[in-house]
């Protein structure tokens, strides 16, 4: 089985839905098992992988990230559309906003971040991340935003924090200093062993919360699951439209990786 386009949804997503004949698959990596769901959406084929897992019993720091994207990888998969659920630093982005992500900031601490290990696995290697998303997938994402009209941020700077606790107000503060917009725990390294994959790999956030000092109350993942729930619906149509409608070339430099690798 052959598929290029995948999903992987975060808090709140956890079922495709509307791609229809699915079938569970097991994929076996040198990392670890990965489930998917495989499926069709207007005659393309789609996997569809929950990060969390389908009840939600995987938290940010335990998801086996290299496995996830090893699995998409033998799948044959080269583009994916992630989302992430996020807490705002910024008042204009209030709750409910969509944010088409175009940088990052690495916060977390103890993942297991690449696949090059050194001499016994994959050599060294530095990759390149000044446009940390894909450029071709985020573009049409954004086409697909505007012509909704719907109120969204088509730039944003996602921080990666290592969770599972959220932040202080007074991390909230040092991270708003350094330029982040929204505060997530599952973006990184997802996005970084997706490019060191070859992959294609966009964020869509959303925002669910004010961050931590910017709420008025104290944060809950209930409202979280709350906010996702509203706009699941909008999130899947999105995500689907965007990934079949993609010209079938890629015209980015995502998978070009003799570019910016060494020793290899
Ligand atoms: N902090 C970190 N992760 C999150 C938040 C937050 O405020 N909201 C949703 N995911």
């Amino acid at each position: 089985m052959k598929i290029e386009l995948a999903i992987i949804g975060g808090t709140g997503f956890y079922h495709p839905e509307i791609i229809e004949n699915t079938k569970e698959l097991l994929i076996n990596t040198p990392y670890g098992d990965t489930r998917l769901l495989a499926g069709t959406y207007k005659e393309a084929s789609v996997a569809f992988l929950s990060r969390h897992g389908e009840k939600h019993g995987v938290p940010p720091h335990r998801i086996n990230y290299r496995a996830n994207i090893s699995a998409l990888k033998d799948l044959g998969v080269k583009r994916v559309l992630a989302t992430t659920a996020v807490g705002s630093l910024k008042k204009n982005l209030s709750p409910g906003t969509l944010v088409i992500t175009d940088q990052f900031i690495d916060f977390t601490k103890g993942r297991d971040g690449t696949f090059y290990e050194g001499n016994s696995s994959g050599g060294v290697v530095h990759t390149d991340f000044t446009e940390p998303y894909c450029p071709q997938l985020r573009k049409n994402l954004i086409k697909a935003i505007s012509a909704r009209g719907i109120d969204f941020a088509n730039t944003g700077t996602y921080l990666c924090t290592e969770g599972p606790r959220y932040e202080t107000p007074a991390e909230i503060k040092a991270f708003a200093l350094w330029g982040a917009d929204v505060v997530g725990m599952t973006g990184i390294p997802e996005a970084t062993l997706a490019r060191e994959a070859g992959l294609c790999y966009a964020n869509l956030s959303l925002v669910t919360n004010y961050a931590a000092g910017i709420s008025p109350h104290a944060l809950t993942h209930r409202e979280v699951v709350e906010m996702m729930q509203k706009k699941i619906n909008l999130l899947r149509e999105i995500i689907l439209e965007v990934l079949v409608a993609l010209p079938k070339d890629r015209e980015c430099n995502c998978w070009n990786k003799e570019d910016y690798t060494l020793g290899q």
